[in-house]
Formats: structure tokens, sequence, C-alpha cells
């Protein structure tokens, strides 16, 4: 898949007035697996979709489900405390047993199988394996540390993580739309959001009202309440394709969750996490990838498609209602780079919420959570100020007004306050921002 998404034809743009139960604002993997979630338990769902299903952030999935991304459990432990991470654990397994079923025995078909998982460790930092393998086990979850061909990784140590799948996430995310459509979600392409109440959307073509809505346009789209912009950063995310001989079949993490690489055969996919989105020194090729082609004996092929991803302070995803003032509005976000298992947690703790279930532990994704420290804020003021008054001669943004910088890599505008981005004629390629940005005969 890539950024132009998955155009069918089939679905018509938003016209007119229309009314269901829930109303989704995005068409990806988040908007998609809620719809499927809440029209199965017979709920009337309609969802908007900016451009093309699959068009934003999860066109540049690699397939990679897992119930970590690096070193984290320990860490996670220490700062947010063991019940925390007791129930981040409990839902990422429920969200990974829900996308196999889902594969496997819903009539979806295409192939998911589980792989070999491995976090690799540099050997100085050894000691930090056991303490995260036991943090893990304490977490109900199973890792063990592994010794690694040394003729691969001479200066590296392993832990082995289970319960880590492989798929095709352009078919899974065509099979969801299926599944939708056969239960009856109603689908609009071409229609993007530009308005949201507690009890509406509205596109330039229509509206849909509806006593619950769900903003599932990656980035939130709604400033206010929220203040997701003082508190969720996003970061570009590239897939860069290798060939060789040497790799073993497995998915590889770097300890700090940065870069993952998917081994198949000869072939290999490195999904990485680069600098936030209009960091002019972030407009080259990520070091990880040729550092894990120099490891397994491959080579670059290609680059992939080049996206982005939502990170909050504290490393928890925000599903839940949008803020305590709204109880029937919701968003699903901040899955730092595990969108797959992201996604589908969002579909089974906003479906719980809507139709009264027990929350079974995803109250710790709350998006009314404290912010956890003033970092990310503090930064993002800074970017923002920076934004504001930088670069006298390129456009602004259409979000909130900060100066565009051009990606030569991305060929994109990209906005460095919030990480909207447009392409070369100013149309919007990611939220925040939901109009055309004013290029004036630029690029
Ligand atoms: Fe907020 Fe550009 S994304 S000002």
């Amino acid at each position: 898949m890539n950024r132009e998404g998955q155009d069918t034809g089939k679905h018509s743009a938003l016209r007119g007035r229309m009314k269901a139960d829930v109303a989704i604002a995005g068409g990806g993997l988040t908007g998609l697996s809620v719809a499927l979630w809440l029209s199965r338990a017979g709920l009337r769902v309609a969802l908007a979709e900016a451009e093309t299903i699959g068009y934003g952030a999860s066109g540049s999935c690699c397939g990679i489900v897992t119930p970590c991304r690096g070193l984290q459990y320990a860490a996670m432990e220490t700062k947010l405390g063991a019940a925390v991470t007791d129930a981040y654990a409990h839902t990422h397994m429920k969200a990974i047993q829900a996308i196999v079923e889902l594969c496997t025995r819903h009539g979806l078909n295409f192939s998911i199988r589980e792989a070999p998982g491995m976090i690799v460790v540099e050997k100085d930092h050894a000691n930090r394996l056991h303490e995260e393998a036991e943090a893990m086990k304490r977490a109900g979850l199973s890792a063990r540390e592994e010794v690694l061909d040394p003729k691969l990784f001479a200066r590296q140590k392993g832990l082995q993580i289970s319960q880590v799948y492989v798929l095709d996430a352009s078919a899974y995310l065509q099979a969801l739309v299926t599944q939708a459509e056969a239960t009856g979600v109603q689908i609009f392409e071409r229609s993007r959001v530009t308005a949201v109440e507690t009890d509406a959307v509205y596109t330039e073509g229509g509206s849909i009202q509806a006593p619950y809505i769900v903003i599932a346009t990656g980035y939130p789209i709604v400033n206010t309440p929220g203040w997701y912009f003082i508190r969720l950063e996003q970061r570009s995310i590239s897939l860069i394709q290798l060939t060789g001989a040497r790799g073993p079949n497995a998915v590889f993490f770097s300890e700090d969750g940065s870069s993952a690489c998917r081994v198949c055969g000869q072939n290999a996919v490195v999904q990485t996490s680069g600098c936030f989105v209009g960091y002019r020194k972030g407009f080259q090729e990520d070091p990880a990838a040729p550092a894990w082609a120099k490891r397994l004996g491959m080579r670059k092929t290609g680059s992939g498609t080049s996206g982005i991803e939502t990170y909050t302070p504290d490393g928890l995803a925000y599903i839940g209602p949008y803020s305590s003032k709204t109880p029937d509005l919701f968003v699903g976000t901040g899955y730092g780079g595990n969108g797959l298992v992201g996604s589908m947690m969002a579909a089974q703790a906003i479906s719980a919420r809507i139709l009264g279930l027990p929350s079974d532990g995803y109250e710790i994704y709350s998006p009314s959570r404290g912010i956890n420290g003033l970092a990310m804020p503090l930064q993002l003021g800074t970017r923002y100020m920076k934004g504001m008054f930088g670069g006298a001669e390129t456009p602004r943004c259409s979000h909130m007004g900060c100066r565009l910088v051009y990606n030569p890599v991305s060929r994109l505008w990209e906005c460095p306050c919030h990480g909207s981005r447009f392409d070369g004629i100013g149309r919007v390629v990611n939220a925040p921002a939901i109009h055309a940005a004013q290029l004036r005969g630029r690029k």
C-alpha cells in the first residue's frame, strides 16, 4: 500500500444529512476496527474518510503485531507501576488475540503467522535484558534471554519474546473494509470531516448525526476540549526494503523501540521511527535501515511509504472519551508505532464503553489522565514559537499558522508544530490540519 491508500472506487462521498448510532471520522485501521466492532454489536455505523481507505498512517504499517517494540516493560513498571504494566500487557494480549481470531476464524482470506520475535540489545546494556525478562514475566508475558548468531550479532545479545505475528497489512485493511461492509457499516470516501460536534460530524458535502462520535484521524482534529496539541507529537516513519541471503526468518526489534526489521526468506522490511515531522535534520534516511542491512548481510532495494505515527509523553495510547466533558465523543491515537495492536485496542475499549461492558483495564489509556511531566508540552511549545516566527518566506500551515518546511525526501510540506503534512499543491495528507494550505505556486 502507498500513500494513495486503497482506491476501491466503491465508496461514494457523503452527500446530504444522514443519521446513525455512531459516526466515525477517519478510515484507517482505527476507524475501520471500531466500526466493525460496533456494527457487529448491532449499531448503525457511518464512517467518513477524507481521501481513500488507508490513505494516512495506516498505509505505512509493516504488518508486525507485537506486545512490545523494544525494552519497555521494566521501565514502565518503574515509572508507572506494576498495575499499569499488568493492564498494558493484558490489553495488548487481548488485542493480539482478537487480531489472530479475526484473521483465522472469521473468513479473512489471508494468512497471519507467528514469528520469532527478538529484541536485540548491545552487550554493554546486557544487564537490562534480565530486568526486562523478569518485568515481562511479572506482567504475564513470556520472554527469555537468547544467544544470537555470533556471525550476525557479534556485539549484541537477544531477548526472545512470544506472541509476535506478521501479516499483510494491506490485505488486513481491505479485509476490515469487507467485513465492516458485510455487517452494514456505511463507508464514505473523499469526505473530509471539517467540523465535529458532540452529536454530529460535518464534511463539505454533508453530515452524520449520531449520539456517539469517534475521531480516528490519526492526530485528533478538534483543538478544544482535549488539548492534544500540547501532549501528542508526530514522528515520521519509513519502510525500507532489504534483500540478501543471511537473515533468519524473524522479527528483530532495536532495544529503544525505534526500529523493527521483519525478515522473510531473502527479503526484509525495516520500519523506522525517525524525527518529529518538520524537523530539517531528519530529512535524510534514518541510519537504522543501513545498520540492519549491514548486520544481516542484506542490501537496500528501495524505500516504501513515508508515514507518520503519534506518540504520547508516557508511552500509553489515548483511547477513550475525548475529554472529561465529552463522554460520548471518543478518540483513539498515540500508538507509538504499534498501530495494528493499538487500533484493535481502540476497537475493544471504545465498543466496551459504548455498549456498557466492563472496562477490562482500558482505563489506563484514558485521554483525561495527567500528562506525566512537562517535557513534551515545553518541547511542543518551543517548536510552536519557532514555527510561528521562523522562515518568513515559507507558506503557513492551515491548522494554527506555523511556517511549513519542505521535505525533499517525502516531497511534502511539513508543519513542525503539530505534524500536519501537505502535498505539492497544498492538499492535506495528515491531520490535524483539515483545510488545504495556500502554497501560492510553490512546489
Ligand atoms: Fe498545528 Fe501546523 S499542525 S500549526
